[in-house]
């Protein structure tokens, strides 16, 4: 597998998520904490990446603790705010301390391995102090694999072209597979693997580790996820 996107190119990253609406998965973190009653302080963003989310919250008043696998993704998101932000791969979070709320938006748990999503559910359950809430979401993944699809799209900087496609590996997980032109002119080949784990498997992962959850449909209005807000029985 071979990482380029998030290791080399976390600036062309974020102008090709520059439609995302963070915003809105933001507020829904927030409305959540608030329906809970919980006057969060300290938040733990695993998967961080670029820093959008993070700032955000950051901007929200919280003390947030980004993490991520990358350098390239850290780096960028350094760059836009000062929030703590470490480097490490889950199911480790070497984060230590307590908090308020953990929080893995965007796929997150979908680039992990399958035996590795219970691990991760304990670590970040771990992390959490008394009323916590553990809030993160399942993408939809094709399972079957999909026929490549071609993007192009403009940023800032020009137009990029990308051809992406996900392969089943015969082992539960998908290969994405992308070959991306950037405004530059450069050419680099993506491929990463992804699990597309089902909302049942992720829950009962939940009970196992003694979290209770509740499901919602997206983040909001336009979000195809499922997200899980889980916390200690
Ligand atoms: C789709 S991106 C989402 C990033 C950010 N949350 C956002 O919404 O823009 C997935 C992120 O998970 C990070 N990631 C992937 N595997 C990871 C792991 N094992 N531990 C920590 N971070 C990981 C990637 O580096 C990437 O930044």
């Amino acid at each position: 597998m071979a990482e380029h996107l998030y290791t080399e190119h976390p600036a062309l990253y974020d102008a090709i998520q520059s439609e995302w609406d963070y915003d809105r998965d933001v507020s829904f973190v927030l409305e959540t904490l608030d329906r809970y009653g919980i006057a969060a302080d300290q938040m733990l963003e695993v998967g961080c990446g670029t820093g959008e989310h993070t700032c955000r919250f950051k901007r929200a008043g919280l003390d947030v603790t980004g993490i991520d696998k990358y350098d390239g993704m850290l780096d960028l998101a350094r760059s836009k705010c000062d929030a703590d932000f470490h480097k490490a791969s889950l199911p480790d979070t070497s984060a230590p301390g307590m908090y308020d709320v953990v929080v893995a938006i965007r796929g997150v748990i979908n680039h992990l391995q399958p035996d590795a999503l219970a691990p991760t559910i304990e670590t970040l359950a771990d992390r959490l102090r008394n009323n916590g809430l553990l809030i993160f979401d399942n993408s939809p993944l094709p399972t079957e694999g999909n026929e490549p699809a071609l993007d192009v799209g403009t940023t800032r900087e020009g137009q990029y072209v990308r051809v992406a496609h996900h392969v089943p590996t015969g082992s539960g997980t998908l290969e994405w597979r992308a070959v991306t032109y950037t405004p530059t002119g450069e050419c680099f080949v993506n491929s990463r693997e992804m699990t597309p784990f089902d909302d049942a498997t992720i829950g009962a992962t939940l009970e196992t580790s003694g979290l209770g959850f509740e499901i919602h449909e997206g983040y909001g209005t336009g979000d195809s996820r499922t997200v899980f807000v889980a916390s200690r029985n």
